[in-house]
């Protein structure tokens, strides 16, 4: 860990423990298709797995928010979904529909997957991340991540997005044996790829669980909070210093407490969770990330300045992170991105 980065870097002190106003900023899917010198280099790679295995071109694409905005972390560009991609799944993405798996479905599919992570899919990762890490100025942050077990399984078990992630539900249901020995499979994965990107010079970790809000109070301690505990505990035995940043989107706050002691740094709040209910519950013990809605992004005015200056009072005092409450879409105004970063940066 670099000691300079560490005092000069907002974000790292607040997931440290010390409270900032104003808060720094990131958003989650920065590097993406709102940004037209992103399309640029994405219709230069051709497809999208090509662009997340060519570390010159993640590392230039994770960059450019960096340039246009200033926001205090940088996230490594690259997909959930490299983890079973390096497991020998396999992986497209088809243009508007989203990603396609071969479906793990039985005992065969799992026995199937590989018993250590496919270097031609990760060492791009860490590569761009070196290559990152390199030129980021000092005090901006760089996030490695991966999917958290039981929001990789739900791709991998339907072998695409659905609404409700019913398939590996369901699956969780009929056999519950195999659904652990996949989800076994996947933290292990997790704690490999993620110690691989702290390695390479990633300060922070970030553990996206898109899919958490789906499950009743007992799967969620099993499918995501044991997992989570798990990958916290592997992770820190080789990296003690590294900050882990969980992701649960749609968990209710009961949920949320029992993430607290997993030892995380942060929880990343959704636009629909109660941020002074949060805050009284959680933020003794965690920093908060979060939570504007993405749509108020799109609308701007004072949709979005309302907003944002709410968000601001709610954590006043707290160690709170400014981010959205889930990724930006691609049709956000470049105007209004402007706006947050000024409404967020404004002094009180
Ligand atoms: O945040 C960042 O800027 C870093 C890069 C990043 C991407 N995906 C790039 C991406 C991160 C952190 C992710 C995470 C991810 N990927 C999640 C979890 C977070 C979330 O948003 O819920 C999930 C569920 C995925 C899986 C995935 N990747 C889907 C379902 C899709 C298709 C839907 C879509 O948005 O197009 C992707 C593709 C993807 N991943 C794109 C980007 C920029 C768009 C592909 C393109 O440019 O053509």
């Amino acid at each position: 860990m670099n000691r300079a980065l560490e005092t000069r870097s907002p974000f790292l002190r607040v997931l440290d423990g010390t409270p900032l106003d104003p808060p720094p900023l990131w958003m989650m899917r920065q590097a993406g298709r709102y940004l037209p010198e992103y399309r640029a280099v994405r219709a230069e790679a051709g497809d999208f797995l090509t662009l997340c295995y060519t570390p010159k071109l993640a590392a230039e694409v994770t960059l450019q928010p960096i340039r246009r905005y200033g926001f205090d972390a940088a996230i490594i560009f690259s997909d959930i979904l490299v983890v079973p991609h390096a497991l020998g799944v396999g992986l497209t993405f088809e243009a508007g529909e989203g990603p396609r798996l071969t479906p793990v479905t039985d005992r065969e599919g799992v026995a199937a997957l590989k018993d250590h992570l496919d270097r031609d899919k990760v060492d791009p990762v860490y590569e761009a991340i070196a290559m990152v890490r390199a030129t980021l100025p000092a005090e901006v942050a760089l996030i490695g991540f991966c999917g958290a077990p039981w929001t990789v399984a739900t791709y991998m078990v339907a072998g695409q997005g659905t609404d409700d992630q019913a398939p590996a539900r369901m699956l969780a249901l009929r056999d519950e044996a195999l659904f652990q020995s996949l989800i076994d499979r996947l933290v292990e994965a997790s704690i490999v790829h993620l110690s691989g990107q702290v390695a390479a010079g990633a300060d922070v970790v970030q553990i996206f669980d898109t899919w958490a809000g789906v499950l009743d109070p007992v799967s969620f301690e099993r499918w995501c909070a044991e997992p989570l505990r798990r990958i916290v505990a592997g992770l820190k035995a080789m990296h003690p210093h590294v900050r882990v940043i969980a992701f649960p989107k749609g968990a209710t706050l009961e949920a949320l407490e029992r993430l607290a002691d997993t030892g995380i740094h942060a929880i990343g709040l959704d636009w629909a969770a109660d941020r002074l209910a949060a805050r009284r519950r959680l933020s003794g013990r965690v920093a908060l990330q979060g939570n504007l809605d993405p749509l108020r992004l799109i609308v701007g005015g004072p949709a979005l300045e309302e907003e944002v200056a709410r968000i601001r009072e709610d954590f006043s005092g707290a160690r709170h992170i400014f981010n959205l409450g889930h990724g930006i879409r691609p049709e956000t105004p470049l105007a209004h991105v402007e706006k947050l970063v000024e409404a967020v940066r404004r002094a009180r």
